[in-house]
């Protein structure tokens, strides 16, 4: 958000103030607080003119500027309310060079989801991509969907959801998929060029709008916030791409596959015994009980608890 108006937001948040104190306080002329005031108005924040001064009376549910009210993280927004897919533009926006920007919309046409399947995004969810080009190595670059998992895993905590993570990136709760993430990525001689980490998380919207076995925050536990959802998803995200070695002692903690009888359908087999352990950058470890195979990539279906 535009610093002035982001410092004209943090003073009402304090309480009301005139025009000439917020004129005297950004050092910028009265007609200038009104202009900001006006862009402020106009992208949702509910500012009214009392006695007193201007007050803040709400700010908007979603959006670019609610988002980015107080996001304590580096990262450029771009809004959409509705896009084909928050992953294809981000794409877009990598190829034209960006970096560090994320693309959130209220709901998609084309969401898509992995193995190409269909994403379903209507209105109410958060849909976002975050675009990243951090300097490590091509192979390094599934260790940034577990981070994704844990961002969403973590987030949803902080509003008394209880989830899990289904290797490699599933979010579930009790079973049922509230977020799946999808990454897409380029890399040039051997380093990641850019990273496209697309997270789905079905937030304010029905159950029923969405496929089988699926779930959702409003039939958990009632709407939320989204905008605030969405600046701990991306404060999370950002701490843990700048501290990797963050990323699987977290995943371990949330990580619903470890200790399951697991079947892994990988491009070229079939694998099929108890998950044991997840190692760096993201390799699933199973017991088949000839022996323990490493699995880089799959759809990884939980068999039955042993635990
Ligand atoms: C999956 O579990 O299959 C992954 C689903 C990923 C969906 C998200 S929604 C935001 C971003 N844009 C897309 O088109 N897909 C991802």
């Amino acid at each position: 958000m535009q610093e002035t108006r982001e410092q004209i937001l943090s003073a009402l948040a304090e309480e009301p103030q005139t025009g000439p104190a917020l004129a005297s306080r950004l050092d910028i002329s009265r007609a200038a607080v009104w202009k900001h005031i006006e862009a402020l108005r106009d992208s949702g924040f509910v500012i009214v003119s009392e006695t007193d001064g201007y007050r803040l009376e709400s700010v908007p549910e979603f959006g670019a500027s609610a988002i980015e009210f107080g996001l304590d993280a580096p990262f450029q927004l771009e809004y959409h309310d509705s896009i084909p897919s928050t992953n294809a533009r981000a794409r877009e926006l990598a190829i034209d060079g960006e970096s560090d920007v994320v693309v959130v919309a209220d709901s998609q046409t084309g969401g898509r989801g992995r193995l190409n399947r269909e994403w379903v995004s209507p209105s109410g969810g958060i849909w976002c991509s975050l675009l990243v080009r951090p300097d490590v190595p091509v192979a390094h670059a599934p260790v940034f969907t577990l981070a994704a998992a844990v961002t969403t895993a973590e987030a949803l905590q902080t509003i008394g959801i209880d989830a899990q993570i289904k290797w490699p990136n599933d979010v579930l709760v009790d079973g049922q998929k509230i977020a799946g993430i999808l990454s897409e990525m380029e890399g040039e001689a051997d380093r990641l060029s850019w990273v496209v980490v697309g997270i789905g998380l079905n937030a304010n919207v029905e159950r029923d709008t969405l496929p089988e076995g699926s779930t959702s925050i409003r039939d958990e536990r009632g709407d939320i916030e989204r905008a605030l959802l969405t600046r701990t998803l991306l404060e999370t995200f950002h701490e843990l791409r700048t501290n990797t070695e963050r990323i699987l002692p977290r995943w371990r903690k949330h990580a619903a596959t470890l200790g399951q009888e697991v079947r892994v359908e990988t491009p070229t087999d079939v694998v099929r015994g108890k998950a044991i352990a997840i190692e760096f950058p993201g390799k699933l470890r199973v017991d088949t009980g000839d022996g323990v195979e490493t699995v880089t990539t799959g759809d990884c279906e939980h068999l039955r608890t042993t635990r």
